[in-house]
């Protein structure tokens, strides 16, 4: 009896924790969400991209452990990829999103969510003014007593929305006071909106908002930055790209002058080591900078030399190892300049002890797709060019 108590409990405890671990990972559709671990975003089942962790995305549908969200491609064609649930969390609360969440909560009718939603987004002084005007909007369609004003109420909100920038809240009203007219066989006072431009706006700032998300995941941020500016010309007020701008033009900025210090110090006296580091940390704030990346080009030999010197005969010499070693070494560096560049640029040799670089060659093993025994060649041929490159010196 007592066996069969416990067993009964034991299975109502698991039951509980299998609901719970469910309901953590259940996400709707639209929701924000955001990596929680770097991750490699699947394409039908294929791999697609490596995606760093923080990198947000909209969700289209959820498939048990399997996340579908939006991604853009190059072209502007929107696709599907797949994450693993456990990888995603949802993007903690702001403003701007609630009254996203309200307006759409609004146009499919779930009138207890925008609510909630416009309560907390009224908290922030900026957007009250917009959440207590919409507030007044759900109220009045929950009410539904005099359809006719409600329409007119929606329409002027509308348009009120447009002239402070906000097309992406005011095209869901738009669309409300569509269905409602419909439902009312009342076309009821016609909208002086452009609808097929307001729709139009609305598609290439949405497009905006998240290709200039995925373009700041890779510090692509001149492309961020052109993606902005196209953005905000479609939706002067877009939130999402306003906050962009800020933190992209900064970060520009500091590249900036990762350039100019790598530029004066590469004319010093042995100051190439110094430009090089500089460089570097310029182009990992901003990967797609010009004038970093001409003077990566231009100092494409030094850079060689300390991070991925060819094995050489005076390689071997200056590295202290015998010649019978070569065919391993060689191995090492092709796969080191093949397979470790797929993603990233090299560090410096001398970034880190060899220690260092076992301990990283062994954690992205898996994301180069190399085995153990090419691991072992890329951390040989690493240990030997730290020599060469240390007694060059
Ligand atoms: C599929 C893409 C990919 C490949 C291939 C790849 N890496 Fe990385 N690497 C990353 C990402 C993404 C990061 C950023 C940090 C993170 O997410 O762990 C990174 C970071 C690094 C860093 C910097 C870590 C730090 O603390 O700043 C080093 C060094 C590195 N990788 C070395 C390598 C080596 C060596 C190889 C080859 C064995 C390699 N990577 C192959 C994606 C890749």
């Amino acid at each position: 009896m007592r066996t069969r108590a416990y067993l009964i409990i034991t299975g109502a405890l698991l039951g509980l924790i299998a609901a719970i671990q469910a309901a953590v990972v259940a996400f709707k559709v639209g929701d924000l969400v955001r990596l929680t671990r770097s991750e490699t975003l699947l394409f039908k089942g294929e791999t697609f991209l490596g995606a760093p962790k923080g990198q947000e995305f909209n969700v289209l549908k959820q498939d048990a452990a399997q996340v579908y969200v939006s991604f853009f491609k190059a072209d502007g064609t929107q696709i599907a990829v797949t994450v693993p649930a456990d990888a995603l969390e949802s993007v903690p609360p702001n403003a701007w999103n609630d009254l996203l969440g309200a307006v759409e909560g609004l146009r499919t009718q779930r009138y207890d969510d925008a609510r909630k939603l416009l309560v907390r987004a009224g908290q922030d002084p900026q957007y009250r003014s917009a959440a207590s005007l919409l507030m007044g909007r759900v109220n009045m369609m929950v009410a539904g007593k005099n359809s006719p004003a409600v329409l007119q109420g929606l329409r002027e909100s509308s348009e009120q929305l447009c002239k402070l920038g906000y097309l992406s809240l005011a095209l869901p009203m738009e669309e409300t006071a569509d269905r409602l007219a419909a439902q009312g066989g009342n076309a009821g006072p016609p909208s002086k909106i452009d609808r097929a431009d307001l729709l139009r706006r609305v598609t290439l700032s949405n497009r905006a908002v998240a290709r200039t998300r995925q373009a700041v995941a890779l510090h692509r941020l001149v492309e961020a930055s052109a993606l902005v500016a196209e953005g905000l010309a479609a939706e002067p007020g877009r939130v999402e790209l306003k906050t962009a701008q800020a933190y992209i033009e900064k970060k520009i900025a500091d590249s900036e002058d990762d350039y100019r210090l790598a530029d004066s110090f590469r004319k010093k006296q042995g100051g190439v080591v110094h430009a090089l580091s500089a460089l570097q940390d310029g182009i990992k704030r901003c990967a797609d900078h010009p004038k970093l990346l001409a003077l990566r080009k231009e100092m494409s030999e030094a850079l060689e030399e300390r991070t991925s010197p060819p094995v050489t005969p005076e390689f071997l010499k200056a590295a202290g190892v015998t010649v019978s070693a070569s065919k391993n070494l060689e191995e090492g560096h092709r796969i080191y300049t093949s397979r470790c560049t797929e993603c990233h640029d090299l560090e410096m040799l001398d970034s880190r002890s060899i220690s260092g670089w076992q301990k990283m060659v062994a954690s992205m093993a898996r994301r180069a797709g190399i085995n153990e025994t090419q691991q072992a060649h890329v951390i040989e041929y690493l240990a030997a060019a730290q020599n060469s490159v240390e007694s060059a010196k």
